[in-house]
């Protein structure tokens, strides 16, 4: 049997982890500058600096992995709000998409450049790789519900 309070506590994690992705994809998303272009216009961006990254670390150019890196760190957000794309039933589940795949795809790009900086390019490439199933997973499971 499960006791009463491991079941409280699943109940509170249920209730307030919405709420705080809520929260927290509105402020992630503040954060940002906002541009003048769509959700889809920025993974356009996001898809130029990952062909970037690719031809950088291939060509071990420096000055290509930091401009395309740049674009991924510093992007700026969509005109709308990003989860305008799903139907509002998938809203919260896209909000914590956005913000776990954000962190990923910051810790991934970092760790590329720091590796790139110190011509370790064998490590850049298994960072590469990592960053994107980054872009993968959240395809597999987004892309196709963007409605927009
Ligand atoms: C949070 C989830 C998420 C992450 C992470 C993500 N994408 Fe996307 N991506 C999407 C969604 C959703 C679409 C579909 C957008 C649409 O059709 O409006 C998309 C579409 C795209 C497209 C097609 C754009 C077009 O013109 O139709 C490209 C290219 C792309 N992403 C590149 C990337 C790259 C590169 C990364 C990783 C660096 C990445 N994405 C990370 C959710 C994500």
């Amino acid at each position: 049997m499960i006791p009463m309070s491991k079941l409280l506590i699943a109940g509170l994690i249920y209730a307030v982890l919405p709420a705080w992705a809520q929260s927290d994809a509105e402020a992630l998303v503040a954060s940002k500058r906002s541009a003048d272009m769509s959700y889809q216009e920025l993974m356009q961006i996001l898809g130029r600096s990952l062909t970037g990254l690719q031809d950088g670390v291939l060509l071990q150019n420096g000055e290509l992995v930091r401009q395309a890196a740049n674009a991924i760190l510093h992007h700026p957000a969509p005109s709308h709000k990003p989860w305008a794309i799903v139907l509002e039933a998938e809203r919260d589940g896209f909000k914590q998409a956005l913000l776990t795949y954000d962190k990923v795809l910051d810790l991934e790009t970092k760790a590329i450049l720091a590796a790139a900086e110190t011509k370790d390019w064998l490590n850049a490439a298994e960072s590469l790789g990592r960053l994107q199933q980054a872009c993968i997973s959240c395809h597999l499971q987004w892309r196709t519900k963007a409605r927009f």
